[in-house]
Parts: C-alpha cells; structure tokens; sequence
C-alpha cells in the first residue's frame, strides 16, 4: 500500500505512540485547527508567531506561560521529538573533551550528542531483570558505586543523565539520585520521554515528575506520553545550575530555522492538557479505564508484567517461551498493533484514546496464540557483560569517522566498533562506536542477534 493509503486507512486498534490515538485523543484546538482549510496553519517563524528561540511573539509567550503554569523557571518547545532536545541538552552541558555519565538504556539520541559533540559517554551497568531481559530500575546506594567506580575513569564528568520512566514503564526513587547527583556538585538531565504526563500530578500513587524533584533539566516527548502530534517535545529547565543562554545556543545548532508553528501549537495545547481542568479529567478516566482493563486481562490469566505506568501493559510472552517479536507479528495479523515487541515482551501502548472493547478480544487472540504455538517452557536471560562502568576504548567521535571493515560478529574479537548496534524500538545500543567487541561481548551479541533476527546484522564494521 502507498504512503497516502496508509496514512488514511484506520482498521487497526491503535496500541502504539503517538498517544493520541489517530487523532482521537488530539486536544479540541488542534482538531478545530487541522478542520479549517488544509496548509492555512502551515506557517514558520513569522513575526507575530516568533519562534522557541525569539524573545517576543506567540510562541514565546506561550513557552513563558507554560513554564509558569508548571512551576518551573524556563521551558522551550521541540520540533524535532525529545530527540532533538536530548541532544541540546547535552551540548549545553559539556564541553568537548568532558564526559557525561548515563546508564546502559540510555537512548541512542545521546550518544550520537556525544558523536557529534566531542563528549565522552560514560556507561554504566544497571540491574537486569532475568526473567523478561529488561533494564531495572536502580536505587541511590547503586549510584553511589557507580560514582566510586567513575572517578576511577579520571575523566572530567560534567553531568548524568536519568531515563525515567523506562521505556516499559519501570520508574524508580528519582529524588533520591537525583539528591546522589546533585552532592556530587553535578547538575542532572532525566529523560522523562514517557513521563509527559506525570507532571499532571493527578494522582499521588503515580510517579512524581524529575522537575518537581530537583532535576536541572527535564525533557518530555509531548507525543509519546502526552497528546502532542509526532516530534513534539518540551525541555524544562530550573534552577541555576545550567546557563539558558548555552541551552539557547544549543537548541539553535540543532533546530531547523523554519519551526512548524502547527507542531508547536501542539506542543502548547499538549501541555495545556496536562494542567487543566478539562484535560486533567479527560486524564483520570483514561487512567482508570486502563486500570479496569489490566486488572481483566490479569484476571483472565493473561501474564501481564508489573509496572508503574498504568497506560502501558507489558504482556510477559517468554513465560511461555515466546518471543514478544514472534507475538507482535499474530497480534498485527489480527490487526492490534503494539509499540514495543522485544525478545520476552510486548508492550501496548494505550495513549489518551479510549480501549473501551479491547479487553475480550486481545484474551481471545491471546489464548489462540498460546493454542497454536503450543505449551513451551518460559526462558531466561542472560545479564549483559556491562562492567560497573566502562567509557569507550577509542574516542567515539573519532572512532565513528574512521575508515573501517566489515567483519562477521565471530571474527571482530579485540576490534573497535566504528558503528553503533540498537534495535528500534527501544533504541537503546548495545554497542557504541568506540567501544572493543571482547570475547564476551562479541559472545553476547550473537546471542542477540538470535533474539532479534531481523534488527541485529551478522556483520559489524571496525577500525580497519
Ligand atoms: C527513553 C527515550 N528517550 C528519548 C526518545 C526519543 O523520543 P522522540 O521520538 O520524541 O525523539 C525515545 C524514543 O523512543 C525514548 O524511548
């Protein structure tokens, strides 16, 4: 089918980001504003719209406004996803030549900063659930050895990043590292893509958001968690700790100059939304709905995983010796379509819109699947072969430009990756460029590579 076709057809149901459904949970303005003449909105940084870098007009209003409404000092809005302002981030954080320390599920966007920003990523192992093969949540006393270990680096580190909540919806204590972070004189920047709509604060049994609990910067992807269109994003910023003018410069080296003012209208009313009365109620009964529905699936013995985000449902498949990938391809075949299929799960993505039906009918695809593959025995996996922190061998901006060869994975034992290895979704690398493929990652990535057959190459170009 064409791009046009596809883009009009809707026969599927919908369980993956954007958030707002195909529309239908897109806020009442910007439907009102997508019904009036096609491309009468389309319009870039004219004099009285500005732009998220321009001191006067609409948009800078409108960011001032958002800002004060959520209690924080400055905000700025993103066209280019949380991406874009992940990126920025980074680049206002470090100069090249200085480290910034991120866990292991750090999203691809900030190692490619550190690409083209001369940063050095410093990684660092965190807990792994075994039984699912996800990255875990990480408490204070964890960081604590993670900065133990870091100083041993002598690098100049000059921030961390927290990604919180996960991908799969895992959110851990934020306050508490953030507080480790921060006794380390460190200014902190979370990646808060799936957590946009935390700073609701709808409810107290939710996860507070990173910018009520000290972080310096906050990034939000407004269409992953929010009802924002496709690459909207907001990035917040308090406190005295990282200069907006270096944020400014930042933004300004990686945005386009002719920022869509419909994305950016997004942006507002997304946030909007999330503040104010009619959104926040809108909000709640999506929330309960989504509550209703897992506690059904749960009580009709689908295995569901534990997790923080009540719009996200992790459906746990290898327990029963299924691949999530192997799952996502029945569950499309019925025409349900989920976010995020990895080798022992299938996240489903509710968004904002309504699920209402959904309920009897993903049971009975389920236990049609569970009949067809027949009964298999759960597996487990195994722990990456992280050291508690590592940094690349090889400068990674300088490993990533330069001439290299194609090596099948058994043969690049003792090479340097020029490249960087990340299945997408969840866009978190298994490899970066830099870093030495040692036996025992070399062994694990073909081990990978089983789990994710069509993501993963048998081949990996190094430093020739
Ligand atoms: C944790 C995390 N951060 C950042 C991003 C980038 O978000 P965006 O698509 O808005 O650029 C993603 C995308 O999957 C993500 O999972």
């Amino acid at each position: 089918m064409g791009l046009f076709n596809l883009l009009s057809a809707d026969r599927s149901e919908n369980l993956f980001l954007p958030a707002h459904g195909r529309g239908k949970a897109l806020p009442k303005k910007v439907r009102n504003l997508l019904k009036l003449r096609p491309g009468i909105w389309d319009l870039p940084e004219l004099f009285e719209i500005g732009g998220p870098l321009i001191r006067e007009g609409a948009i800078a209003e409108s960011q001032k406004s958002s800002a004060f409404e959520v209690g924080v000092d400055r905000c700025w809005y993103g066209v280019n996803g949380a991406t874009g302002l992940l990126q920025s981030s980074l680049l206002a954080l470090a100069r090249p030549g200085q480290a910034i320390l991120m866990p292991r599920n750090i999203h691809k966007s900030c190692i490619q900063a550190c690409l083209f920003g001369g940063l050095i990523p410093i990684l660092f192992d965190i807990p792994f659930l075994t039984d699912r093969g996800h990255a875990a949540v990480f408490d204070r006393k964890w960081l604590q050895r993670v900065f133990q270990k870091a100083k041993e680096l002598k690098e100049d580190i000059a921030a961390v990043v927290l990604v919180n909540p996960t991908y799969q919806g895992y959110s851990a204590d934020i306050e508490s590292l953030i507080k480790e972070i921060h006794s380390h004189s460190l200014p902190v920047l979370v990646d808060e893509a799936h957590g946009a709509y935390l700073i609701s604060q709808i409810r107290s049994d939710l996860p507070k958001s990173a910018i009520f609990l000290g972080a310096d910067l906050v990034v939000h992807s407004l269409h992953k968690s929010a009802p924002g269109l496709v690459q909207s994003a907001v990035l917040w910023s308090q406190g005295d700790k990282v200069d907006p003018f270096k944020i400014e410069r930042s933004i300004e080296l990686l945005q386009t100059s002719s920022p869509s003012s419909l994305l950016l209208a997004s942006c507002e009313s997304s946030i909007k939304e999330l503040i104010e009365t009619k959104g926040l109620r809108k909000l709640k009964y999506r929330l309960e709905e989504a509550e209703l529905l897992k506690d059904f699936l749960i009580n009709k013995e689908v295995p569901l995983l534990k997790n923080s985000d009540p719009l996200k449902i992790i459906l746990h498949t290898s327990k029963f010796g299924l691949s999530g990938i192997q799952v996502d391809k029945r569950f499309i075949k019925k025409r349900i379509i989920g976010e995020l299929a990895e080798p022992g799960t299938l996240t489903f993505c509710l968004g904002l819109s309504s699920h209402k039906r959904l309920g009897k009918r993903f049971v009975r695809i389920w236990n049609e699947i569970l009949t067809s593959f027949g009964q298999q025995k759960s597996y487990f996996f195994k722990r990456p072969p992280f050291s508690v922190v590592s940094k690349p061998y090889k400068p990674c901006s300088h490993s990533w430009g330069s001439n290299f060869e194609k090596v099948n994975l058994h043969d690049a034992i003792g090479r340097i990756s020029v490249e960087m290895v990340c299945p997408y979704p969840p866009g978190i690398p298994l490899l970066i460029p830099g870093e030495i493929l040692d036996e025992a990652r070399v062994d694990w990535l073909i081990e990978q590579k089983c789990f994710w057959p069509e993501q993963i190459s048998d081949f990996v170009r190094v430093i020739s």
